[in-house]
């Protein structure tokens, strides 16, 4: 076998490489060491890592993404678990993200699509490409059928620092208890310090839960840098947006994920408060259609910022003017969205269905069945170098459970009229803290009177 590392202690070099360093001329020798040294000469980085899967909204499709520091080809190799391994190929390309930080530290982004994968199967694969390839990651396709009942494990504002859910949470996945994973914004703490190096190591962190299910995100406040930058692209959700707004399918389900950060970021943009509020509304109308809510009767949303909140950090959703609240309310209300997913807050907070501050339990008994307004979560508690928030001690009437224990929640919706919520407390070795169970007979506007 040939000896992997040349005398000179650096290891084989394909010819481009050799021929690229030898062209700028940086080998020095020192000749007072014994062994050669070779000073400035940065490290080629082929090496695939930062894997992430997401789902792109297409039946029998799933989406590999993931970082080199050089330039190399994207292709996936995968093959069926218990199958030939590897007996397919896909390719895909790869974006350069230039960061906004004083480096300009450069990243190639590869997006692989794979499609025509059989739905419930589990595949193996890995991905780079002759350069270099990642470890070997699986996942399973996921189920089309609006019948099947997926499982989700959901949470915000997880930090590169002190991500206290994730070793938990990685366990959980990789024996198999979710098939979808939603991080309802602010990423690492924040993707674009120390030149971006933050966002990879985090991107490093949740591999051992992203490259195993699709991983689906919105923005948060952490993200605002360089106006979204390090989200937009280290991230590829459906749809044309770069991950700002989209929605997609699953089992009896709509999901329809948002920027609540549009609202406060405006020098970006005011256009964008406009154009996503049309998305919105058009997206609602669409899933709205008697055939489309026929087949997916949940409309569940995802936001980072909640309008409603009972926090004692001055957050605008404990007072009266949330601006989300404000800006898209009604437009929920009006189109029957049955559950509105938020974080930010660093906290676990569930809420009677509410509408306009006023409280619309189904009955008293049973104010999750059939509920007269949407039910809210506050799910921000995953753990990041902010810490925990604390509560106001009054919360309003809306309020129904709050802990501010580090954690996470599941969520399995079951068919058209059964959904199933939990928060998991870390801090309380895994323990079910809080659940409840929403039943919806009907959906829609219908539901509400
Ligand atoms: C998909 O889910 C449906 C409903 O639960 C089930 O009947 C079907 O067998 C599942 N398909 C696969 C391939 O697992
Ligand atoms: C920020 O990004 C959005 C989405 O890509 C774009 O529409 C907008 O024009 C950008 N704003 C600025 C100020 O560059
Ligand atoms: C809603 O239901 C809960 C639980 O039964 C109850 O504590 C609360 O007072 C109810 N709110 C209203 C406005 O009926
Ligand atoms: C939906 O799932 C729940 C929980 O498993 C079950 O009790 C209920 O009968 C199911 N309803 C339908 C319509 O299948
Ligand atoms: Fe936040």
């Amino acid at each position: 076998m040939q000896d992997s590392k040349t005398s000179l202690g650096l290891r084989k070099l394909i010819p481009e490489e050799k021929a690229k360093m030898l062209s700028v001329g940086v080998f020095l020798f020192l000749s007072y060491s014994t062994a050669p040294v070779v000073l400035g000469v940065p490290p080629i980085k082929i090496q695939p890592e930062q894997v992430h899967l997401s789902y792109p909204g297409v039946y029998g499709s799933m989406m590999v993404t993931w970082t080199t520091f050089d330039e190399a080809d994207s292709m996936v190799e995968y093959g069926l678990l218990g199958g030939k391994l590897f007996e397919m190929m896909a390719k895909g390309s790869s974006t350069i993200f230039v960061d906004g930080g004083s480096e300009k530290r450069k990243l190639f982004i590869h997006r692989v699509t794979l499609s025509a994968l059989r739905p419930g199967f589990t595949y193996v694969y890995h991905c780079g490409s002759g350069a270099g390839w990642s470890d070997i990651f699986y996942f399973t396709a996921l189920n089309e059928s609006s019948d099947w009942s997926p499982r989700f494990a959901l949470f915000g504002d997880m930090g590169n620092e002190n991500p206290q859910s994730l070793a938990r949470l990685q366990k959980e996945t990789q024996v198999g208890m979710y098939d979808v994973i939603l991080h309802i914004g602010d990423f690492a703490y924040d993707m674009d310090e120390d030149n971006a190096r933050i966002g990879d190591e985090f991107m490093r962190q949740v591999e051992s839960i992203a490259a195993y299910v699709p991983y689906m995100t919105c923005p948060g406040n952490h993200e605002n840098s360089y106006n979204f930058s390090n989200y937009r692209y280290r991230f590829s959700m459906p749809g044309d947006t770069e991950g700002l707004w989209y929605s997609w399918n699953v089992g009896p389900a709509h999901l329809i994920s948002f920027s609540t950060e549009v609202y406060f970021y405006t020098d970006y943009g005011l256009d964008l408060i406009v154009k996503q509020y049309e998305w919105l509304k058009k997206d609602l109308e669409e899933s709205n259609k008697p055939e489309n809510r026929k087949s997916r009767p949940w409309i569940i949303t995802m936001g980072h910022r909640p309008m409603y909140c009972s926090n004692n950090d001055h957050d605008d959703c404990t007072k009266f003017e949330s601006l989300v609240r404000k800006g898209l309310e009604n437009l929920f209300y009006l189109n029957g969205v049955d559950l509105e997913l938020w974080a930010h807050e660093h906290t676990y907070e569930r809420l009677w269905p509410v509408y306009g501050f006023m409280v619309y339990n189904g009955s008293r008994e049973e104010p999750y069945v059939n509920p007269k307004a949407p039910v809210h979560i506050i799910t921000g508690s995953a753990g990041c170098r902010e810490k925990h928030d604390g509560f106001i001690p009054d919360p309003r009437d809306w309020s129904a459970f709050r802990n501010s224990d580090y954690g996470y929640t599941r969520m399995q919706v079951f068919n058209s009229t059964h959904l199933y919520l939990e928060q998991v407390s870390d801090d309380q070795n895994g323990k079910v803290i809080d659940s409840m169970w929403l039943v919806k007979e009907q959906h829609g506007v219908v539901a509400w009177v």
